[in-house]
């Protein structure tokens, strides 16, 4: 039997360097752990827009829909700030999402104990925390129609729709729940039913599959402002949070800092099972291209590693080694290894990306 196969999309910006060390990460596992992948790379974002002059080229939409798993690094930067809407860095990755109809985003918010010291909440509030943000990625305002800026009178009018049908809501709550199950059973719904229809509807949907099939979970429904309160004020009341796409990526950015940096936030975006019964599957750290510190060495690679340990789990039925990976970053954390994005006091010296994922690769030996 052939190897599973990944596309590696490292994007731009710091993308490029936090993807060579998980390719480092790859690699281990297939020298250590006799688990081998194909791995082939391409280009997406502003490097691809540079190259073909748009940000996703069909052919590597189509090797994006056949490899068993795509780990994409990020795209965007101020380079292309001013290109036309149509073909800016971010919508090659809004176009990999729909194309490959990823709705369920997975964005686990996970604190390392060697960081509760350092999360600007209190220790106590973050020590231990294990919540999952459930993000529907492929409709709502991101997508909605009508859309645009246009006249009206003399001046100009921006338009974005948020819509929602039944089965969009309905497929991502039951991924939630599905989630749940193995979790603590408990799901926490988001959206605003107070002023928005489409909340109206959302929260009824993901009551109605609640009742007829997942019972045993305990369902909750709360409005998005105060979820956000609620995240940074107790975050440790939650399990699993499912939310829209607008709602759901900017409650994970909040989430982040619970775990002490955007540089430790992973995700996966899956999507229905493939002949193989594989998932359509992307993951990609929650961090973006982080053009002040891109090229410098200092980026975490931390968030695009975690992520690789989400395909083990969820693309490769590795839940094994992914923990392993896991650990053996638990245990780097541990013995004080911090890139700049971890340090709290003025006189500590950071670590280089390549630095951390030589370190992780090392606790990785040591695990054997
Ligand atoms: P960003 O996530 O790139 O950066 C926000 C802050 O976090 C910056 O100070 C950055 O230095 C820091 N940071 C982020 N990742 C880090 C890491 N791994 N290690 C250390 N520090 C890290 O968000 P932004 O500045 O709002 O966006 C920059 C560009 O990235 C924009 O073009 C945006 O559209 C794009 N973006 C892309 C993605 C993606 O590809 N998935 C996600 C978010 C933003
Ligand atoms: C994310 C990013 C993207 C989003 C952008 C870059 C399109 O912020 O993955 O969280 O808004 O979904
Ligand atoms: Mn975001």
């Amino acid at each position: 039997m052939s190897n599973p196969s990944i596309l590696i999309l490292p994007g731009d910006g710091i993308g490029p360097e936090v993807m060579a060390e998980v390719r480092k990460v790859i690699s281990w596992f297939g020298e250590k752990r006799d688990l081998a992948f194909d791995v082939s790379e391409d280009l997406v974002g502003g490097c691809a827009y540079d190259k073909h002059g748009t940000p996703l080229h069909d052919d590597t939409m189509a090797k994006a829909q056949e490899v068993d798993a795509v780990l994409l690094g990020a795209v965007g930067g101020p380079k292309y700030d001013n290109l036309d809407f149509s073909v800016k860095p971010e919508r090659g990755l809004l176009r990999l999402r729909k194309e490959m109809d990823l709705f369920s985003n997975l964005r686990p918010a996970q604190c390392f104990d060697a960081l509760a010291d350092f999360s600007s909440l209190k220790k106590d509030v973050v020590a231990g925390l294990d919540i999952m943000i459930i993000r529907e990625l492929t409709s709502g305002i991101y997508f909605g129609e009508p859309r645009g800026i246009i006249n009206e009178g003399n001046e100009r009018v921006g338009i974005n729709t948020q819509r929602y049908t039944e089965s969009e809501i309905a497929r991502v709550a039951r991924s939630a729940f599905e989630l749940a199950r193995k979790r603590n059973n408990k799901v926490c719904s988001m959206e605003k039913a107070n002023v928005m229809e489409s909340g109206i509807l959302w929260r009824d949907v993901v009551q109605e599959i609640h009742d007829a099939e997942y019972p045993d979970v305990e369902l909750s429904h709360m409005y998005a402002d105060n979820g956000a309160m609620q995240l940074v004020r107790a975050p440790k009341q939650f399990d699993v949070i499912v939310t829209d796409n607008l709602f759901g990526d900017i409650l994970s950015d909040a989430a982040a800092m619970l775990t002490g940096s955007l540089g430790m936030l992973p995700s996966a975006s899956l999507g229905a099972p493939m002949a193989n019964g594989r998932p359509k599957a992307l993951y990609e750290p929650v961090h973006g291209s982080a053009p002040d510190i891109a090229g410098q060495g200092k980026a975490n690679p931390i968030a695009c590693i975690l992520s690789f340990a989400m395909a083990l789990r969820y693309s490769f039925d590795q839940g094994d080694e992914a923990t392993r990976l896991e650990d053996a970053i638990e245990a780097v954390l541990a013995q004080g290894a911090r890139t700049a994005d971890l340090l709290g006091n003025e006189g500590e010296t950071p670590i280089s990306t390549s630095e951390m994922g030589d370190a992780i690769l090392k606790a990785l030996d040591d695990s054997l």
